[in-house]
């Protein structure tokens, strides 16, 4: 069996979720659903990042101990997770002790291999991003990604990794396709990085006790990000479910971290003697107002208040459909209320009951010949338009998957419009009503079939009223705004 590993970041357990996580988790649940769907074996990862300065911080600023702090976010996390329909295998979190003493060995493991040395370290650090900040990363003084917070002056002894010691075996990595970043525009910016140097990184810490305890030294802990990109990898040794999966075949996260995720995780994992991952993907930040939505800015939108308004099916299909994989998106709720009316009320779930309708009111009886691929080869139109949205998935183009599955929907509509069914009927030409009838259970059915990893309930509820004996007019798949 082909076996399909795919992850989401493990998000920082200082915040709830909102509708950026919710996009990458949602990313990583159609792809794994999606690949489910050609019987491959999957595991699919996700999960909470829960030490460092940031959580720490966060956690005294709530008056808790780190853990129960954790322990109360890390379940907003599953619980939005749940609320979504998200079918992760396995949920991480970075302080289960079987995580740590993954983290332990293997850092030793790099540390054995002679890529782990002392040194003092003297910079800017923005805790927002647990990362040293170099000249060039600053705008107006600060982190570009957190302007509302001053970045801290450090002056510390520890331990480092020699990441310089990686830049020819990455970028012979990258040209041999051994692991490949996507988009390539990104590619591209890491790239040229790497090929202006490399520095060596602190990779422990002295002030911060909430973490891991380096192996050799107990006076530091392990540095927040190595500690947190070893889960994927972890995860593979001390889960069930996991065993056997690592390398990953695809790691998804939003442009702010490919970083971590395309030069240092690699470099890591070389030192220590570790298979690559196969795809480094990320896509662009959720904005509001052209602003990137994050919890230091305060202007989230809550994933949980999405499903409340719309359903569950309707805002996974909302939250994929509104913005390109590649780009930053702006975000409202009332574009989000546009497009349920348009796609989903008006769109989808209209036309699936006007089809439903004349079954039942031309054809109650009759037994349609069940979709099948031969229809589909037939149709010259209905072949192109599967292969572009089955490209368009593998591809990442996850909103024009559902654009072109909509186009469908739309035009179902428009040929009822111009072949006018009920006219035909009156007109005893019931021949010709069952063949458009047909033609569009058939699209009907195609289309919700690739919609599955998407919504996968609406998936089975068109597919169960076409596959009864007897079609009846199905209830509206998606209520009207004004009249829930
Ligand atoms: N804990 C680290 C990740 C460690 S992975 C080994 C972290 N956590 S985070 O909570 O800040 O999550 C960052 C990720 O959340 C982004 O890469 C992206 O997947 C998602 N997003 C957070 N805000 C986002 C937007 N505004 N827009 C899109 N995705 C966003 O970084």
């Amino acid at each position: 069996m082909t076996k399909y590993f795919v992850t989401t970041p493990i998000y920082y357990v200082n915040d709830k979720p909102h509708l950026g996580h919710a996009y990458t988790t949602l990313c990583a649940d159609v792809l794994a659903r999606w690949h489910k769907q050609k019987e491959e074996e999957v595991f699919f990862l996700t999960g909470t990042d829960e030490h460092g300065a940031k959580v720490q911080e966060s956690a005294i600023q709530a008056d808790l101990e780190p853990l129960v702090f954790a322990n109360q976010n890390a379940e907003q996390f599953k619980n939005a997770w749940s609320n979504l329909n998200i079918s992760y295998d396995y949920f991480i979190r970075t302080s289960d002790s079987n995580h740590e003493s993954v983290v332990k060995e293997l850092l030793q493991k790099i540390f054995d291999n002679g890529y782990i040395y002392q040194d003092k370290y003297e910079g800017l650090y923005c805790v927002g991003c647990e990362k040293f900040l170099q000249e060039d990363d600053l705008v107006n003084g600060k982190c570009p990604l957190h302007p509302n917070a001053e970045p801290i002056q450090q002056k510390e002894t520890n331990y480092f990794f020699k990441l310089s010691a990686f830049s020819d075996k990455l970028l012979q990595a990258l040209d041999n396709k051994d692991y490949i970043i996507v988009p390539e525009t990104r590619k591209n910016e890491v790239v040229g990085k790497i090929i202006k140097g490399l520095q060596d990184i602190s990779i422990s810490r002295v002030g911060v006790s909430w973490g891991v305890a380096v192996p050799w030294d107990k006076s530091q802990t392990i540095y927040v990000w190595v500690d947190a990109l070893i889960n994927y990898y972890s995860a593979t040794k001390f889960t069930h479910q996991g065993k056997g999966f690592w390398p990953a075949n695809l790691h998804l996260m939003a442009k702010d971290i490919l970083w971590f995720h395309a030069v240092i995780w690699p470099a890591l994992l070389m030192a220590a003697d570790l298979p690559l991952p196969g795809t480094i993907a990320a896509h662009g930040f959720f904005t509001i107002d052209g602003q990137k939505m994050s919890k230091s800015l305060g202007n989230v939108i809550d994933p949980n208040d999405l499903v409340k308004e719309f359903g569950v099916e309707a805002a996974r299909y909302l939250i994929m459909a509104e913005v390109p994989f590649v780009s930053d998106g702006d975000v409202s709720l009332s574009r989000f209320r546009q497009r349920y009316q348009s796609d989903l009320a008006n769109g989808l779930g209209n036309t699936f009951s006007r089809v439903t309708n004349m079954m039942e009111r031309y054809f109650s009886d009759y037994k349609f010949e069940p979709y099948s691929e031969e229809i589909i080869n037939k149709n010259l139109n209905l072949s192109l338009t599967k292969e572009k949205i089955i490209n368009s998935i593998n591809n990442f183009r996850f909103n024009d998957a559902l654009d072109y599955i909509m186009t469908e929907t739309r035009r179902i509509d428009r040929e009822i419009e111009e072949r006018k069914p009920w006219q035909l009927a009156k007109e005893s030409k019931l021949l010709d009503v069952k063949l458009l009838l047909s033609n569009w259970v058939s699209i009907l059915i195609m289309i919700s079939g690739l919609l599955e990893p998407f919504m996968p309930e609406t998936s089975k509820k068109i597919i169960n009223v076409f596959k009864a004996e007897k079609i009846v007019k199905s209830e509206p798949l998606f209520p009207r705004l004004d009249k829930k």
